[in-house]
Formats: C-alpha cells, structure tokens, sequence
C-alpha cells in the first residue's frame, strides 16, 4: 500500500482527516479506517496518563509511541508532536529532539505549538529536511500564559494576531496547520488565506481537514466530552459492559470452558494476544 505523502496532502488540501494514536492498535484502527494523518499528540499526557494538561510530557514518551504507532501504520503519514521545552530552547536543541523523534520514533514528520517565536526554530528544522506542521489558536503548552483551556480569536486584535502567524507560518514553510478552538468564521478567513491546508479541532467546517483525538470520537473518555467533539461510538459503555460480563463469568465458574483451554495435543504456532507474531511454544511453554 502506498504511503500518504506531505507533497500529496498539500496538493490536496482539503477533505484531510488526521486522527491521534499513541499505541499499535489504535494506528492499525484509524490507518484501516482511512485516516490521512496520524497525530501522536502529546494529548497522551491527559489521555492516557491521566494529567490535568500535556506539559510534563518528554521526549522520551513521545518517542516510545511514536515507535508503536509505527509498527501499525501502513499508509497514514505520522506526526510526533514535540512536547514542551523540546522546541523552545535553541535550534540546535530543536533539531537534536525533532530528529530523535523522527530517527527512533519513524514518523514522517513533527508538529509544535506558537507563532512568529517559533520561527528560527521551523527554518532550523527545514533546514535538517524534517517537515514541520504548525499549530495556533489555543495551544495547550501555553495554558498558563493564556489563562485556562479558552477559545482564542475572539477579539479583533487577537483574530489579527492568529493570521498574521498563520501567513508567517506559511512563509517560513510549514506543510500544515492545525487550528484548535477558535471560531468558525476566524478559521475560515486563515483556511482563505493559506494555500497550505488548515487541519481544525474545534475551529468549525471551514478547514481544509479536521483532526479529533481518537479515544473522544470512540467515546473512550470518560470525563468531560468538549463541544467540539462528536462521539460516533460510545466504546466506553461497551467495554464497561464488556469487562463486567467478563468479571461476572470467572466469578460465577463459567469462564473458562474446556473449548476455551489447550489440551496435551501438540501446540501449534498460533498468534497470540490479537498481533502477536510469535509461536505459541515460544511464547507460553
Ligand atoms: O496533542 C494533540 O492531540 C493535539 C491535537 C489536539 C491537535 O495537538
């Protein structure tokens, strides 16, 4: 199968669906599914962490998702996001974070948060042939200067400053943009705007693509649901029913059957757990 390209999803520009995987399994799900993009946000600091925001996350962890998002994409083109402080020191410490997150991680590609400032450190990136996707509008690394998780662009002076990034951006030669929580019309003016493609969560039908994170369209969160979010699943309250159907039936002695235990027969090599590839022999005897 053919690898989505970034020459091809900036030709392409609209219609773009990018969706966050941290793990094998949820990259084989959303790259069979047709996702264009996947991102492995740093989202998975509150997703699958559980922290109140996404800044403790490292380099390290984005790394070791990006691994397993690897071994299950075939086709979707794979951001790493670059966590905070990874991109906000020097470019040299810039290009040392994005290529480890591009050389160990093997993704296409890095996103990192912030307008104008971030620029010396896009053309170092450029410059180290590592394609970069930006991201405005209310950017999470910066909850504490922005004062809380808010939707940005409402006023005029701060819907001029998004743009004039948007373009600076553009210029400095970004392949994609995310916009996140900012209203539909502000979003439609910068997708207007650019010729790269706008990617928005929470910033309308006016973007040239959308991007949600995976476990909210699933339904697998199990806190607030933002109303940005659609839920084209409830897969918590299936799994809840699912696992209590599972704690009830060892409970009662009706879990396992014989059907569903080995006998002295000889084994033979079967995949175990779901992907893996390993024999049987060498992996239970
Ligand atoms: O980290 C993330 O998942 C993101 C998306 C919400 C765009 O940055």
């Amino acid at each position: 199968m053919k690898k989505v390209t970034i020459p091809q999803l900036v030709r392409s520009k609209e219609k773009l669906v990018m969706l966050t995987a941290y793990d094998y399994w949820t990259a084989q799900l959303v790259d069979h599914a047709g996702a264009d993009m996947i991102l492995v946000g740093d989202s998975l600091g509150m997703v699958v962490q559980g922290k109140q925001n996404t800044l403790s996350v490292t380099v390290d962890e984005i790394v070791y998702h990006c691994k397993a998002v690897s071994r299950g994409r075939q086709r979707a083109l794979i951001v790493g996001d670059m966590p905070y402080l990874s991109y906000h020191v020097s470019p040299e410490d810039t290009i040392r974070n994005a290529g480890k997150i591009i050389r160990e991680g093997h993704v296409d590609a890095v996103k990192l948060e912030g307008g104008r400032k971030r620029i010396p450190m896009i053309n170092a990136l450029l410059d180290a042939e590592i394609p970069v996707m930006g991201h405005l509008g209310l950017t999470p690394q910066s909850i504490h200067a922005i004062g809380g998780f808010k939707v940005q662009g409402k006023d005029e002076e701060s819907r001029d400053r998004i743009k004039a990034a948007a373009l600076a951006l553009q210029e400095a030669g970004v392949f994609a943009l995310v916009l996140e929580c900012i209203p539909y019309d502000l979003a439609r003016e910068v997708s207007d705007l650019l010729e790269i493609p706008t990617i928005g969560i929470g910033a309308g039908p006016y973007c040239g693509g959308q991007v949600l994170v995976t476990h909210d369209l699933l339904g697998l969160n199990f806190g607030h649901t933002p109303k940005f979010v659609r839920q084209f699943a409830n897969l918590g309250e299936l799994g809840t029913a699912a696992v209590k159907g599972f704690c009830q039936s060892v409970k009662e002695g009706s879990f396992p059957t014989l059907d569903e235990s080995y006998s002295a027969r000889k084994n033979k090599a079967v995949p175990l757990y779901g992907g893996s590839q390993l024999p049987l022999e060498e992996t239970r005897n």
